[in-house]
């Protein structure tokens, strides 16, 4: 059987595509049929592994673009109060989506900066072109380009790619997640009194965040809890060992994509905060590597619940003593 990439099968005639492909002839079909045709041929005949080559190349080129606007100190706006955009990350959506188009054009795309291209494909690209923009804005150097790839409704592939340390995850649905081509798993500690997790704070409605409460909590339940700024890395920590666990509240599609699937293909659990499945649009992200997920979920529900709180110290008493 011939193996053609996708946009040369879409480039061959309805009979080339007959004869090389044994799909139907599709003269008489509708353009949508056509390319439910094609996208089912990639499905039948690859299991996937055609996608993590091509991603990882678009995220090196956007990552490397980061990198240029990075050493120039680009100005800032304000998408709202505290939430910030650059020309960095206009200018590596617009890239990663010509990208994509030129080798995947029926697939759709939701991008952070743009908003959702949606043709009525099974295949849904979620984009976040530059993750940790607030890093970014303040010379930081911790943020990354991240692609997450759907199939109805489920992760088929992802890759993250950190520009500054020339680290790219990769995973595919039912082959592993991967660290520059190595393969990585999830740590292996089974007590929250000894381990290291993440968490991250939204840039918008953050007088609504009721994180506060869990980060106090949990920092004095754990060794600690970073809050690095780029969800999409810190879901990659998870994958890789370097953090334990993770959670934030109201992530978006494109911060958490890709690292959800890396979680998982590196042994890990991604659930809500209740322990139901994870949703892409759930607004509640918790990862661990598996161990400590019933301990975080207790840890949770007790503070939803107002149990078992350590106070927060006073403040006054703090002035008048020290500690
Ligand atoms: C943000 C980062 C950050 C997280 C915020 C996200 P952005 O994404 O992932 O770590 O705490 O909730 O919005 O805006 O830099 O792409
Ligand atoms: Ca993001
Ligand atoms: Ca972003």
């Amino acid at each position: 059987m011939a193996c053609f990439a996708e946009t040369e099968l879409l480039a061959l005639s309805p009979v080339q595509r007959d004869s090389s492909s044994r799909l139907e002839a599709t003269s008489s079909d509708s353009a949508k049929h056509a390319k439910e045709t094609v996208e089912n041929f990639f499905m039948t005949q690859s299991n996937h592994n055609d996608f993590v080559p091509g991603m990882s190349e678009i995220a090196r080129e956007a990552g490397s673009l980061l990198i240029g606007y990075f050493q120039q100190h680009v100005k800032v706006e304000y998408k709202g109060d505290a939430d910030l955009v650059t020309i960095a990350d206009r200018k590596s959506e617009i890239l990663i989506r010509e990208r994509i188009k030129a080798r995947w054009p029926s697939h759709d795309v939701l991008g952070e900066e743009q908003g959702l291209v949606d043709t009525g494909s099974d295949y849904r690209w979620y984009v976040d072109p530059l993750d940790g923009t607030t890093n970014f804005a303040h010379g930081f150097p911790v943020f990354c380009v991240s692609l997450g790839l759907e199939r109805k409704n489920r992760l088929v592939a992802g890759v993250v790619y950190d520009p500054t340390r020339d680290e790219m995850f990769a995973a595919e649905q039912g082959s592993g997640a991967y660290l520059n081509q190595q393969r990585i798993q999830v740590s292996k500690i089974a007590n929250l009194s000894e381990s290291l997790v993440a968490t991250g704070f939204p840039s918008h409605k953050r007088h609504k965040n009721p994180n506060i409460h869990f980060y106090h909590q949990i920092t004095l339940r754990t060794h600690g809890v970073r809050r690095a700024g780029s969800a999409a890395l810190d879901l990659c920590c998870v994958a890789s060992g370097r953090f334990d666990a993770f959670w934030e509240f109201n992530l978006n599609p494109w911060d958490t994509a890709a690292g959800v699937l890396m979680v998982e293909e590196a042994g890990g659990k991604v659930s809500d905060f209740k322990g139901g499945a994870f949703q892409l649009n759930s607004r509640e992200t918790l990862a661990s590597n598996g161990l400590l997920h019933p301990a975080l979920l207790h840890e949770f529900s007790q503070i939803f619940e107002g149990r078992g709180l350590e106070p927060l110290p006073d403040i006054q008493e703090y002035r008048k003593k020290g500690i």
